[in-house]
């Protein structure tokens, strides 16, 4: 088989979040085991890996609560490492969760002044998202929920999550900002219950607002899988109803805590789907990576982590075609009907009346066996690296 290297370029279009490889691993067991990292030097290290672009949030870069001055006085150095490195910033997103002000959440706190707050932070970073030439929003609302039953009530939390939308979209309207938001789904953690905890949950959601044009969803592997979700099939309906603007690429182990573990790592056959969906699916966004490098690593397992993100995107890529271009695998797909669902199931010009005249012998179409094993064998085979 044909290797290639698989080192990343430019034209891969691969993202970072700079809370990613500058996770010091704080977690509820334990403190900080790396240093801070200067998002500067994350900026020159991950163009020396061959990455297109970064993204943040707001306080990944300033502290909470900066002033204009502060804020440029770190912007500064960013601005200058991109301009240096040529690294875009394609997406921008929002902590409205580490300050204890976020304890019941932001948009749909229970506190109307908390919710205010945090509407106002949106804008703010609305604004340097537009400045920065991001053209999507990112909106996890990890702390949007609940672990009481009574303590929120539901109906009333999605009517001010609606309201916040509405109101960030319409100030992108009027300020004719090149901007779209995309809210990323998460069932649990940090909170018990999590709001929109689903891709599908968003999607019926998006349909509610007042500019659903402008609102579109970034589902992150881990996510969907800690529901037990298949991930590349969310992608799928998403692409089909139009509204996938971003994708968190990571790995996951089953439904447990959220691992964010790199990319591939984790369920491999997932990531296999996952890549060929992307790539086959009509999505042309970057390919974001929102990972954790484990605790267990100093800065250089960080960098081989990070590494190891868009190396295993590329190897699943060439999978991907391989598998796609194999005739076994066309003579499978062919047998097992995959082109057949294509066809509309009433013809056209055809009536109702017609589709019910039609003799249809149900006992022997059902001896017709699927193939699909066979199907997937193959798939597995490429994946395993046999064929
Ligand atoms: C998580 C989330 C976050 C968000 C990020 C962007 O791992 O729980 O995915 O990493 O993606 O905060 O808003
Ligand atoms: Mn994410
Ligand atoms: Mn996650």
């Amino acid at each position: 088989m044909q290797m290639q290297d698989y080192t990343a370029t430019r034209e891969d279009r691969f993202t970072f979040g700079l809370w990613t490889v500058g996770w010091q691993g704080v977690d509820v067991f334990g403190s900080a085991i790396r240093p801070p990292l200067d998002p500067a030097e994350a900026i020159h290290r991950l163009s020396d890996l061959g990455a297109y672009g970064i993204t943040f949030h707001d306080n990944d870069v300033f502290p909470f609560g900066a002033d204009a001055a502060t804020k440029e006085a770190h912007l500064a150095p960013l601005r200058k490492a991109l301009d240096a490195t040529g690294l875009t910033v394609p997406m921008i997103t929002t902590n409205l969760f580490s300050h204890p002000v976020f304890r019941d959440g932001g948009f749909t706190n229970n506190d109307r002044d908390v919710r205010r707050f945090a509407v106002r932070k949106a804008l703010d970073n609305v604004d340097l998202a537009a400045e920065m030439g991001a053209k999507i929003f990112v909106a996890w609302g990890g702390r949007e929920g609940a672990e009481s039953g009574a303590a929120k009530d539901i109906r009333t939390a999605l009517d001010r999550y609606a309201e916040a939308f509405n109101l960030l979209a319409q100030y992108t309207i009027d300020r004719g900002y090149d901007l779209r938001f995309a809210i990323e789904p998460k069932p649990n953690e940090p909170r018990g219950d999590i709001l929109l905890p689903t891709i599908g949950h968003a999607l019926a959601f998006i349909n509610e607002l007042e500019h659903p044009e402008l609102v579109g969803l970034n589902p992150e592997v881990g996510h969907e899988e800690m529901a037990s979700l298949n991930y590349a099939h969310g992608l799928a309906q998403a692409l089909w109803h139009g509204k996938l603007f971003h994708a968190d690429l990571n790995g996951q182990t089953g439904p447990r805590y959220d691992q964010d573990l790199r990319f591939g790592a984790g369920n491999a056959r997932g990531a296999f789907w996952t890549v060929d969906i992307l790539e086959n699916g009509g999505y042309d966004g970057p390919r974001h990576f929102d990972f954790k490098p484990p605790r267990t690593e100093d800065m250089d397992g960080v960098w081989a982590s990070a590494e190891g993100c868009m190396r295993n995107y590329l190897i699943l890529r060439e999978k991907s075609r391989a598998f796609r271009a194999d005739p076994d695998v066309q003579e499978a797909m062919r047998l097992a009907r995959v082109d057949e669902l294509g066809v509309p199931t009433l013809a056209d010009g055809e009536s109702l009346a017609d589709l019910r005249a039609e003799p249809f012998d149900p006992d022997a179409a059902a001896e017709r066996g699927m193939g699909f094993e066979r199907l997937d064998q193959l798939a597995l085979e490429h994946l395993y690296g046999v064929r």
